[in-house]
């Protein structure tokens, strides 16, 4: 077999977000893709790294009063821990904050403008006049300028689903500072994409490139008609780099984020006296990227434009995956479906949820669910009622002998012969990423070995002295077919792989092609139990922890403050009138209930808002913000019972998310009175 050259990525996760069990898909798909390749005997890196630059960092720093590089290496080396405890195995993990990646941004940028691909362009966008900045559209909040629902973020409404330009909102905010936003215009540099149309077209619509979904929903969509510019600019203050020719605009962060995937290979060249164009300009090396189908259409549109104008390889193919959903649902702090890689860690084994993805996913673009009694059940019955299995019931019968000279291939029914046809199925399988084809093939072998040793039952043949060379042939047999599927997981389970190797007093790395070679002649050691059954307890436990009231950390996908969430609350809390019709169907998607305010408390440094605790009857509790500090002592309102909209969508704030919203009566300020039903109404009962 030909030795392939393999660069293999893993898109690079925002720095504001802690690793969990979303990401790990991604990952975990790309890890066992290129732990595939690499036991092929391929020459295969995989590297990913941090995407550190933007907005949101600069408010973070500034919030913490610390340096942007204090807050990055704090988190990269978090980051890496959860991956490295996963069994992740980045040949090498960077960030696009680093000299590497600005050289690589500025030798693409000079490209870009040496080939005129570069256009300069005012654009009119709101300002926070005290906090001196620009607004991207998610810090901007305000009413719906369609259904008039406050607390609005950016440019569409989570109660109606208007779309519509920040500017439009009514009474707009900035979600910064609260302050009145102001239109500004400032020049902008745009890449020009149409130039490219046709090249984007060939590139993304030729077979095996991108998923077909992927490659039907580009030419439905962005390819249908001409390419829009991309503005590739953000004026001072932003976290990133400057633009060279620019002083004073700096590279939008999705600019320099991609091309970290070069910086990370020419870091890791540079360590280990390699060529970095051997990698990135070498039409043999095939590059491989796995990314989750939010982000395709940057790594479709502009970041094959980028590579091309500045003479890099493009990708052989692009492996989009959809999202991960737990119990069929969107994860969720307040369930504790929203799960952190540390937390799964602090209570489960990592290899159990390698084994999980790996069973669930293909090639295709689908959403994966987790769902945990079928992970239980899984993880229990395919690794240790199968595979384990295999090994604790035949190797005690035979520990400290060594195994047969020969392996006894004329006893076993062609079992491992048959073993060794099927390692060509599972690696097509795996070559495809369909690991769920093919760890159903390897556990269709861990049945059938297993079927060998119940008819040949070794603890009889154990009783009978006589029969001491019969019981280590069978064992020998049922060894050797656990070794072939411990490589063909090897995979999934390196370390598994590995512990098992040792079981038969094997050492080294375990490659794909010794499945075809049995092992003779070594001595069998002590079983050790190689993997525990889960147990659902601590799979209870983990989502115990997981569950959050609150929503102590910044995920990344906002960053409202304080001011933002009162002038959100503030019309609705103050009664206004809604302007528009609402009809009983309308009003009938509203869940309105009564709820026991169990705890309240003053949120430090906001002149507005009460943190309040609220019962929804049985252990249900929810969070919820209210600005109504003016009016109310926080110690007067517990045991207190009032009206909460229960299924209003979660928003996110400086403090934590409001879960819902109390209902309130009055101007505003000391002048509001909060709802209550009449005595004898129970936590939790809806109004209609
Ligand atoms: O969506 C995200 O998490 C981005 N940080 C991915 C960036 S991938 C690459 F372009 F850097
Ligand atoms: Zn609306």
């Amino acid at each position: 077999m030909q030795q392939r050259q393999i660069l293999v990525t893993g898109s690079l996760p925002y720095l504001n977000a802690d690793i969990h069990l979303g990401h790990l898909v991604e990952y975990l798909q790309a890890d066992f893709w290129a732990r595939f390749q690499k036991m092929r005997g391929h020459e295969v890196r995989y590297f990913s790294g941090d995407d550190t630059h933007g907005t949101a960092t600069m408010l973070r720093a500034q919030k913490e009063g610390r340096k942007p590089e204090a807050i990055l290496a704090e988190v990269k080396a978090a980051h890496e821990r959860d991956f490295r405890d996963f069994g992740i195995d980045f040949d090498h993990y960077g960030s696009t904050h680093s000299p590497a990646n600005e050289a690589v941004v500025h030798e693409i940028w000079a490209a870009l403008r040496a080939q005129g691909c570069i256009e300069e362009r005012d654009v009119t966008q709101l300002f926070d006049p005290e906090a001196g900045i620009f607004l991207a559209d998610r810090f901007v909040v305000g009413g719906c300028p369609r259904c008039k629902a406050s607390g609005q973020y950016g440019d569409n409404c989570e109660v109606c689903g208007a779309t519509y330009d920040p500017s439009e909102l009514i009474d707009p905010r900035s979600a910064i500072t609260g302050a009145i936003p102001e239109e500004r215009t400032h020049p902008h540099l745009f890449v020009k994409l149409e130039p490219f149309h046709d090249f984007l077209e060939a590139w993304t619509q030729a077979p095996g490139r991108v998923p077909v979904e992927t490659a039907n929903w580009l030419k439905g969509s962005f390819l249908s008609e001409p390419l829009r510019d991309w503005d590739i600019s953000r004026p001072a203050p932003y976290f990133g780099f400057e633009i060279p020719d620019s002083p004073g605009n700096y590279f939008y962060v999705w600019v320099d984020a991609p091309i970290g995937y070069i910086a990370a290979t020419r870091e890791w060249c540079e360590a280990n006296g390699d060529d970095p164009d051997r990698w990135w300009r070498n039409p043999d090396c095939e590059i491989h990227q796995f990314l989750g189908k939010d982000i395709a259409y940057f790594h479709t549109l502009f970041w094959p434009v980028m590579l091309k104008v500045a003479g890099f390889q493009l990708p052989k193919a692009v492996h989009v995956h959809g999202f991960l959903t737990v119990g069929g649902e969107k994860m969720s702090k307040r369930k504790g479906t929203f799960i952190r890689a540390r937390t799964f860690l602090e209570h489960l084994s990592p290899e159990y949820l390698r084994y999980y993805y790996a069973s669930k996913l293909s090639s295709r673009v689908d959403d994966i669910d987790l769902n945990f009694d079928e992970f239980v059940q899984k993880v229990n019955a395919d690794l240790v009622g199968k595979v384990v299995n295999l090994a604790s019931r035949t190797a005690r019968f035979v520990k400290g002998r060594e195994l047969p000279v020969s392996y006894p291939a004329g006893r076993d029914e062609g079992l491992f012969a048959a073993g060794v046809a099927a390692g060509e199925t599972i690696a097509r399988a795996y070559e495809s990423r369909d690991t769920n084809r093919a760890m159903r093939e390897i556990m269709a072998l861990a049945d059938r070995a297993n079927e060998f040793v119940e008819s040949r039952a070794p603890w009889k043949l154990k009783k009978d002295p006589d029969r001491a060379d019969e019981l280590l042939e069978i064992c020998a047999i049922a060894l050797n077919l656990f070794r072939q599927i411990t490589i063909y997981l090897a995979p999934i389970l390196p370390r598994f792989a590995e512990e098992s190797a040792r079981l038969l007093s094997i050492e080294g790395t375990t490659r794909w092609r010794d499945a075809s070679e049995p092992v003779v002649g070594s001595r069998v050691a002590k079983f050790e139990h190689l993997m525990e059954r889960v147990d659902p307890e601590k799979v209870t436990a983990m989502i115990e922890a997981s569950r959050e009231i609150s929503d102590a950390t910044n995920d990344g996908a906002g960053a409202a403050d304080e001011t933002a969430g009162a002038f959100a609350d503030a019309p609705a809390l103050a009664g206004e009138p809604l302007e528009a019709e609402c009809t009983i169907d309308d009003f009938s998607k509203i869940d309105l209930r009564v709820a026991e305010i169990v705890s309240a408390r003053a949120v430090p440094k906001a002149d507005k808002l009460l943190e309040l605790e609220l019962s929804l009857g049985g252990d249900e509790r929810r969070r919820v913000f209210a600005g109504i500090k003016k009016a109310y002592q926080p110690e007067d309102l517990v045991g207190r019972l009032t009206v909460v909209v229960a299924n209003l969508a979660p928003r996110k704030m400086k403090f934590g998310t409001s879960e819902g919203m109390v209902l309130a009566a009055g101007p505003g300020g000391d002048e509001l009175f909060l709802l209550s039903p009449d005595a004898g109404a129970k936590p939790g009962q809806r109004i209609r």
